[in-house]
């Protein structure tokens, strides 16, 4: 096994040269005009005139599938930190997502300022250079030592440091799963308060070099979600450049834990 900096070195290295998509591509979008990002997306019209910033494009993995293009405006960019819970039917089952939570960065104004290789890395510095944003279980449970406090896993907001990016970066919102278990993004420090509660549309493997996390259980899955009617601002929500959060081999029958991981959420309105 390799050590972790090599890792981390080798994973960076690997994500760069699959990554094609050129962030400062020039575009442009009349009808940006109320969102966070200045610029277009993909269904942006090219305009010569334009004196404003180009739109970040969404990350591809370089496989063989990619998701399908976001239909609307880009509204944010975020990354997150946090974990991914999952609980067992039976040993050897494939464990079955039980909900995530985790705090949500604002990367929107710099991402474009950053090379693609640095936005690449973002979730890897952060999965692996700083403390889990949540308030943790106690008495901790050295077989399940990353599951948050149920009753209270949220901390007060605060930015974090990164290598590599110049100012700290602060708290746009929480994502976490509601009581039926819909996927769910509070971006309650936006400026206009956004919510998205959605279900997958569709999903596509992490790319083979992605992280695999502290747990070495692999990147989890890029992720389309759609609005299921109850979003405010927003209707679709990409999870790209996955770190980490893959489930551990299941044990028994009513076996849960969490997995820390981290990632690049990117959301449109439309
Ligand atoms: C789970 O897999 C292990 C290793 O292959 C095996 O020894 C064990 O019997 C399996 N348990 C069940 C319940 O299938
Ligand atoms: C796991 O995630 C769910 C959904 O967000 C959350 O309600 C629950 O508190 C989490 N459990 C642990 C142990 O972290
Ligand atoms: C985006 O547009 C495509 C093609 O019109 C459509 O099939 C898809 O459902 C749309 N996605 C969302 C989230 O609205």
């Amino acid at each position: 096994m390799l050590p972790q900096s090599l890792l981390v070195a080798v994973s960076a290295l690997a994500i760069t040269t699959t990554t094609s998509a050129n962030p400062l591509g020039k575009r442009c979008d009349a009808s940006s005009t109320t969102s966070v990002v200045a610029a277009a997306t993909s269904t942006a019209t090219a305009n010569d005139e334009t004196t404003t910033p180009a739109a970040p494009t969404l990350p591809v993995t370089g496989g063989t599938s990619e998701l399908p293009a976001a239909n609307g405006t880009l509204i944010a960019v975020a990354v997150g930190h946090g974990i991914q819970n999952y609980t067992c039917t039976a040993a050897n089952a494939t464990a079955t997502s039980l909900g995530a939570l985790a705090v949500l960065y604002d990367i929107t104004s710099i991402y474009a300022s950053l090379s693609s290789d640095e936005q690449d890395q973002l979730p890897i510095t952060l999965l692996r250079t700083t403390d889990l944003p949540l308030n943790l279980a106690e008495p901790l449970d050295p077989d399940n030592q990353y599951a948050a406090d149920v009753a209270d896993p949220w901390i007060a907001d605060a930015d974090v440091t990164l290598d590599g990016v110049d100012e700290p970066l602060s708290v746009l919102g929480h994502h976490f799963f509601d009581a039926s278990l819909t996927p769910t993004f509070d971006l309650y420090n936006a400026a206009d308060n956004l919510l998205f509660k959605g279900g997958k549309l569709s999903g596509v493997k992490a790319p083979a070099d992605a992280d695999p996390g502290i747990l070495n259980t692999g990147a989890v899955d890029w992720l389309q979600l759609g609005d299921k009617g109850a979003s405010v601002g927003l209707t679709e929500v990409y999870r790209v450049v996955t770190a980490g959060g893959g489930a551990l081999a299941c044990a028994e029958a009513g076996q849960v834990f969490s997995v820390p991981y981290a990632a690049q959420y990117w959301f449109y309105d439309s």
